[in-house]
């Protein structure tokens, strides 16, 4: 027998569940909010987006002060690394932002349950929620409506076990106790980038190990190739087109055997710390799905209809444990559109227009279609670029790589996609999701006014030359 009703129980408290819980509320819903971890914030909050741009800020300053400052005029002597201390800022940061969540959870009425959450009894008109708490014991919750809100957990590699210790995961990666001497990082995505990065800049020596022929895949191919020159400038080493196939951790550090993927001898690699970071899977386990008859597809996301439901009415599912872009921003726009649907709103969420960032130095990011799909799908475009070495703003503060990247229709000139490397880039790149959300033309961008000296001048001067037209170059 359930003990408390409500109008919508969502499981997990992330950025999908979260922001879920609270519209929920806003709309007059009861709602409940089951977390299983300590803290609200899923993993964004806890172990991934905000302790990584902790840790990337504070690294990229250290960086500077080693390698930068000195051309601006200033010397400074006696440096030292306190990496206690940089890391004890990033659990600041991190607890400041899930207390904040649990405030925002309680003003809007929402009912926190700590615990993990499995699904009982499914009725036509509600279901069941078992929550076993972590203070023990457990409760029984009926909701007419259930908002699956998992997430995901990093994927793991055969032959390559986590322990967190010499082979670490994004989590482990994010909490290291000193600077390994030499890392290697199996993965040149999103994480691997980033986190690696952070190593680097510390001072430790860092290889990147990525199957594939390029790095970051998905994203637009001129500016990968560009951000792997700008990274090795940096002292990251590619080794590309290569599989890691095995590695064992000892005491002093990771062996690890690695093969070309065209097929060839396998060689021996060591170092200090090994960082896996070859993706992530939807995680579902032991919510029991198969129980209540919610469908997952062959590679374990849950399947959902454009409404965001699942296979069993009542029961809908959002973020990374559906198919879509494994982002925290869309989860979040997944959970109000699914929720104000749910009351009777309509909406949708373009997983087209979906920004993605990466935190590296300089930032890369990209929005709408790349070229290699343009080309893919046949579409006739045209191509406008401006550096930021001809942008006023960069040169004055130092920051003159990368360029930004417009891609529009021939014969429409209607904004395809847009790719920027450069400072600040994924700020930048925030103009041109709106423009293309409203199904703005190059020309419109290239006529709207732009603060001077600034870097969004060189999305401009990039629409400008969409029509041969760039003004600074
Ligand atoms: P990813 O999918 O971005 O990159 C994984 C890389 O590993 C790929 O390049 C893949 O080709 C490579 N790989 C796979 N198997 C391999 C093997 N055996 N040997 C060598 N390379 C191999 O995944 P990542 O970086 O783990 O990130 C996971 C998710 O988290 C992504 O969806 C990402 O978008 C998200 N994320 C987003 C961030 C952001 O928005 N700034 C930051 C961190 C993560």
């Amino acid at each position: 027998m359930s003990d408390l009703e409500f109008d919508l129980a969502v499981i997990g408290g992330g950025p999908a569940g979260y922001v879920a819980a609270i519209r929920g509320a806003q709309l007059g819903m009861r709602t409940v909010c089951i977390e299983k971890r300590d803290a609200l914030g899923g993993t964004c909050l806890n172990v991934g987006c905000i302790p990584s741009k902790a840790l990337l800020h504070s690294s990229e300053r250290y960086a500077e002060v080693c390698d930068d400052l000195a051309g601006h005029g200033i010397r400074v002597g006696g440096l030292e690394l306190d990496l206690a201390t940089m890391m004890q800022r990033k659990r600041d940061v991190v607890a400041d932002l899930t207390k904040g969540i649990a405030f925002l959870l309680d003003k809007n009425e929402v009912t926190h349950l700590h615990g993990t959450a499995r699904f009982g009894a499914a009725g036509p008109d509600s279901k069941e929620v078992v929550v076993d708490l972590a203070e023990g014991g457990s409760r029984s919750v009926t909701a007419r409506n259930v908002l699956i809100a998992t997430g995901s957990e990093s994927s793991p590699l055969a032959g390559v076990e986590v322990d967190e210790k010499r082979i670490v995961s994004s989590t482990g990666a994010l909490a290291l106790e000193s600077v390994p001497e030499t890392m290697i990082v199996i993965g040149a995505g999103v994480i691997g980038l980033e986190l690696g990065s952070v190593w680097s800049r510390l001072g430790a020596q860092v290889k990147v190990i990525e199957f594939l022929d390029h790095i970051l895949p998905g994203m637009d191919r001129e500016v990968t190739r560009q951000a792997q020159r700008i990274l090795k400038k940096q002292g990251l080493e590619f080794e590309l087109s290569q599989k890691v196939v095995g590695a064992t951790a000892d005491d002093s550090g990771v062996s690890l055997q690695v093969e070309p993927v065209a097929g060839g001898e396998a060689r021996g690699l060591r170092a200090d710390v090994v960082l896996l970071a070859v993706g992530r899977r939807p995680f579902t386990a032991g919510l029991g799905l198969e129980q209540i008859g919610v469908a997952t597809d062959e590679r374990g996301f849950i399947v959902v209809d454009p409404s965001f439901s699942t296979t069993v009415p009542g029961v809908f599912a959002i973020g990374d444990c559906i198919p879509g872009p494994m982002l925290a921003h869309k989860a979040e726009d997944d959970g109000v559109v699914c929720v104000e649907m749910i009351a009777g709103q309509s909406g949708h969420v373009d997983y087209d227009l979906v920004p993605g960032v990466v935190y590296t130095h300089p930032e890369i990011a990209g929005v709408g279609k790349t070229e290699e799909r343009l080309q893919s799908e046949g579409v006739e475009y045209r191509i406008g670029k401006f550096p930021f070495s001809a942008n006023s703003r960069g040169r004055a503060i130092g920051e003159t790589d990368g360029f930004a990247k417009v891609l529009a229709d021939a014969a429409t000139d209607r904004i395809l996609g847009v790719h920027i490397i450069g400072p600040l880039a994924g700020d930048v790149l925030t103009e041109a999701v709106i423009a293309m959300e409203y199904g703005a033309t190059a020309e419109d961008i290239a006529r709207t006014c732009h603060a001077h000296p600034a870097m969004g001048e060189a999305l401009r001067e990039a629409a400008l030359a969409v029509a041969d037209r760039a003004i600074h170059i």
